[in-house]
C-alpha cells in the first residue's frame, strides 16, 4: 500500500490500520469471488439450460449431497472467520494500552478542543507523539458529534453528559484529517481539525510552551508563560512578597547587594547570568538553592524572561 492509500482506503497512519484494512480486503475479495461465481454460474446455466424448442423435455435434475454440504460448510467457515477477525479488531479498537497518553477532547458546535495533561489547550489541531498510544477522552457540550480520523481507522460518537474514548498510535510524522461524522447542525461539514503527529522530542518541546506558539506572543507574554511553566513562580513573586528567592517586582535596574559584600545593578547581563548560573552571585539574605538547570533555556526564552522581569515594576 502506498502513502496515499488505495482506490478503496485512505493512507494508513496508525498501528490499527493494517488490521482493519486486512479484514476489509478479506471481506472485499470474498465478495468479489462469490459475485463472479454466482454471476458466472447464472450466465452459464441460462445458456446451458435454455429452451431449445417448444416441445423441450428436459431430463429430471437430481441433487448432489456433496454440493449441498459444500454450500453449507464453506459459507459457515467464512462467516466464522469474519466474525472472529472482526471481534478481535473490535476489541483492539476498544481497549487502549495502559501506558496511553491521555488527551481530553471537547466537541462543540462546530469545533474541536483538545486539552493536554499539563493544561495546554488547542483548537483545530491535535498534536500527538508518534509511536506512542494516545487515548482521547471525549465529551460534547451540546449535541451528538462523532470523531473520525480516516487514516487512523478510528471513529467514535461524542456525546453530551457522558465520556467516550478512542485510542490510536500514529506510525509516521504527518498531518491527518479529522472529520465530524454525526450531523450536528448548520456547520457540521466544516467541523474539521487536523491531527499532527510529531516525534516525541518535538512533541515535548511543543508541549512545553503550553500549546502556544511563542512566535505569536510578545516577549513579555512569552516570559509570563515561561515564568509559570519553568516554575519560577514557586520561588520568585511578582507582587513584592518575599519567597525562597527575591521578588521580581522592582528588581530590574535595582542595586543588588551580594553575600560577598560586593554589589551590582540588575541589568540585562546580570539577570541573564543569574538565570543560567544562579550561584555566580548570591543576593544577601537568600540561600543559594536555585537549581542550575535553567542554563538549558534558549536565547529566546532568556530574553523573554528578562523582558518579563523588566516589566515587573
Ligand atoms: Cu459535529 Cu457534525
Amino acid at each position: 500500500m502506498n502513502d496515499n492509500g488505495t482506490l478503496w482506503l485512505p493512507e494508513q497512519g496508525s498501528t490499527l490500520a493494517p488490521e482493519i484494512d486486512g479484514l476489509f480486503y478479506f471481506v472485499y475479495w470474498v465478495g468479489v469471488v462469490l459475485f463472479a461465481l454466482v454471476i458466472g454460474c447464472m450466465i452459464y446455466f441460462a445458456y446451458r439450460y435454455r429452451r431449445r424448442s417448444h416441445a423441450d423435455r428436459p431430463e429430471p435434475v437430481h441433487e448432489s449431497k456433496w454440493m449441498e454440504a459444500a454450500w453449507i460448510v464453506v459459507p459457515t467457515i467464512l462467516v466464522l472467520v469474519i466474525f472472529t477477525w472482526g471481534f478481535r479488531a473490535f476489541i483492539d479498537l476498544q481497549v487502549a494500552p495502559t501506558n496511553s497518553y491521555e488527551i481530553d477532547v471537547q466537541a462543540q458546535k462546530w469545533a474541536w478542543q483538545f486539552k493536554y495533561p499539563n493544561g495546554a489547550v488547542t483548537t483545530d489541531t491535535l498534536r500527538v507523539p508518534v509511536g506512542r498510544p494516545v487515548r482521547l477522552r471525549m465529551s460534547s457540550v451540546d449535541v451528538l458529534h462523532s470523531f473520525f480520523v480516516p487514516a487512523f481507522r478510528v471513529k467514535q460518537d461524542v456525546l453530551p453528559n457522558r465520556y467516550t474514548s478512542v485510542w490510536f498510535e500514529a506510525t509516521k510524522q504527518d498531518t491527518f484529517q479529522v472529520f465530524c461524522t454525526e450531523y450536528c447542525g448548520t456547520l457540521h461539514s466544516s467541523m474539521l481539525a487536523n491531527v499532527v503527529a510529531l516525534g516525541q522530542d518535538e512533541f515535548n518541546a511543543w508541549l512545553e510552551t503550553g500549546g502556544v506558539d511563542p512566535s505569536e506572543l510578545d516577549p513579555v507574554e512569552y516570559g509570563a508563560l515561561l515564568y509559570r511553566q519553568q516554575a519560577c513562580v514557586g520561588c520568585h513573586s511578582v507582587d513584592g512578597s518575599d519567597g525562597v528567592g527575591p521578588t521580581f517586582q522592582g528588581l530590574y535596574g535595582a542595586q543588588r547587594p551580594f553575600e560577598d559584600g560586593t554589589s551590582a545593578v540588575a541589568d540585562d547581563n546580570y539577570l541573564r547570568e543569574s538565570i543560567v548560573e544562579p550561584s555566580a552571585k548570591i543576593v544577601q539574605g537568600y540561600p543559594p538553592v536555585m537549581p542550575p538547570n535553567y542554563a538549558s533555556l534558549t536565547e529566546d526564552q532568556l530574553a523573554a524572561l528578562i523582558a518579563f522581569i523588566e516589566a515587573q515594576q
